[in-house]
This record gives structure tokens, sequence and C-alpha cells, in this order.
């Protein structure tokens, strides 16, 4: 097994020293931005599509970049909440709230009211259900993400239930998880995806070492060699530009 290799909790880069050639930063005064927070939806219609590995990953990933990061499960079955309670305390901080898909609101309220740069909200599957929900938390979302296994009928399951949060005019991208990139169904996958609507230009592979991370209350990047770094690293860069949050030296 993996050992963990845990970053100090502020892992924020202050480094004073320009590379060579950098451009000099204009002593200009900056225009102030009012901090407000980014909100990710994970979301999809089919079970085990790996929306709470994903949620758990790109926080994991965001707190170790120094943002104030929290997470929302909003699965009654809570295992998003399991894996943030076996978080290690030493590991950087996230914030975490838990409700349902009937009453999440103050969960929201007080996830707003935390001062945080990102929120990631994890939603239960079989989301149809919920419908009034959904496109409530779809409007609050800067970003709807919609992870969908290889192969099977889960694609063109992920495929529709994107064109659904088109038509609720959310900005959303699927995610390819659990990718087998050898396998004869990968390029299929991706192409059904990306036709849909937007795909992610990187995709999660089925490791076992992301597998583990859910025991261990930490993100692929949190263990000690582990497969599956670079793949959320591709995932966290993508999620961070379509949100916009810039890179703390830029
Ligand atoms: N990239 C991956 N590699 C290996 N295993 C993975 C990967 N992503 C997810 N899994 C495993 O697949 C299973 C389903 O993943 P996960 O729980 O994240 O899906 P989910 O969409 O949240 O499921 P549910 O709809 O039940 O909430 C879990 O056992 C998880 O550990
Ligand atoms: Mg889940």
């Amino acid at each position: 097994m993996s050992t963990a290799v845990l970053k100090p909790r502020r892992a924020r880069r202050v480094s004073g020293r320009l590379e060579p050639n950098a451009i000099e930063p204009s002593e200009a005064p900056r225009p102030e931005h009012p901090k407000s927070t980014k909100w990710v939806l994970l979301t999809s219609s089919k079970g085990g599509s790996g929306k709470t590995t994903t949620a758990y990953n790109i926080a994991a990933f965001a707190a170790n970049d120094g943002l104030r990061v929290g997470v929302v499960d909003l699965d009654i079955q809570g295992a998003l909440t399991q894996w943030w309670r076996l978080r290690p305390k030493e590991a950087p901080l996230i914030r975490h709230f838990h409700a349902t898909m009937d009453s999440f609101q103050g969960a929201l309220d007080r996830a707003a009211a935390a001062d945080l740069e990102l929120v990631i909200i994890d939603t239960p599957p079989a989301i149809e259900a919920f419908d009034g929900a959904i496109r409530l938390l779809v409007r609050r979302a800067d970003l709807c993400l919609v992870p969908s296994n290889q192969g099977g009928v889960d694609p063109s399951v992920a495929a529709t239930w994107l064109k659904f949060l088109k038509r609720e005019r959310a900005r959303a991208a699927c995610i390819l998880n659990r990718a087998r990139t050898n396998s004869r169904s990968f390029q299929p996958t991706k192409i059904e995806l990306q036709s849909a609507g937007k795909l992610c230009p990187f995709e999660v592979r089925d490791l076992e070492d992301i597998k583990e991370t859910v025991t261990l209350g930490l993100g692929v990047l949190e263990l000690a060699k582990a497969n599956g770094v670079e793949d959320y690293r591709g995932v966290w860069a993508f999620v961070r530009s379509e949100l916009s949050l810039q890179d703390s030296e830029v």
C-alpha cells in the first residue's frame, strides 16, 4: 500500500524570486476584484460513474494548491462524508458540509458564509428523481462535471445528461473516468462524450491507487508514488481554467 505524503497546510507558494527571463510585474496598483466563491457540481444520472471520487480528488488538489476549499455531500449514503472523516488532521484543510437533496439550502448558505474560494458539491445517483432540486443546484453552479465510465451504456447516459445541463444553460463538461486507454471502447467513448458538448481533455484511468483513496481520506496526489496523480492534475488544470481560478503566482 502507498504511504501518505502530506504537504503543509498552507501550500500557497509565496516565493519572491522571479524566474530568469520573467517580465517584472508592474508597480501600478491592480484593480481590486471582490473574492467570490466558485461552485462545482458533480452530477450524473448514472450511479457509480465516479462523482464522489472526482469530487474529493479535485478538492485535495485545490487544498494542496493553497485554496480555501469545501465539499458539500448531498448523497444520503454519505460516501464523501466518510472519506472526509478519515482525512488525517495534518492534511491540507478541506471544510465539509452534509445535507440531503430534500433540504440543502442551509448547508449551501453555511458554505457560502465560510469564506471559501471553491466549493464542490457531490450529488446522489438517480438524480432525475430530484427534478426541482437539481435545477436549483445547476443554476447555482459555476461548473457542472459529469463523470462517465468507459463503454457500455455509460457514455450515452452521460451524453444525455450533459445535453440536459446545456439546455439549462449550465457550463458543463464530461470527464471520462476509469478509462482503459488500450481498450476498443476508449476512442468511441471519447467521441460520444465530446459530441454531446464539452469533454475534459484529460481522462482518469482505472487505477488501484485511485480506488484505494476512499479508505484513506486522501486524494491520490497525497499518496507517495501513486499512479493517477497526473490524471487528476490534468482534470484540476481543466477545472481551474474553466472557472478562471488563476494560479496564485500568475
Ligand atoms: N479512476 C478510478 N479508478 C479506479 N476505481 C475508481 C475510479 N473512479 C472511481 N472508482 C471506484 O468506482 C466506484 C464508484 O465510484 P464513486 O463512488 O466515485 O462513484 P459515484 O458516481 O459517486 O457513485 P454513486 O452514484 O453510487 O454515488 C468506487 O468503488 C470507486 O472507488
Ligand atoms: Mg457518490
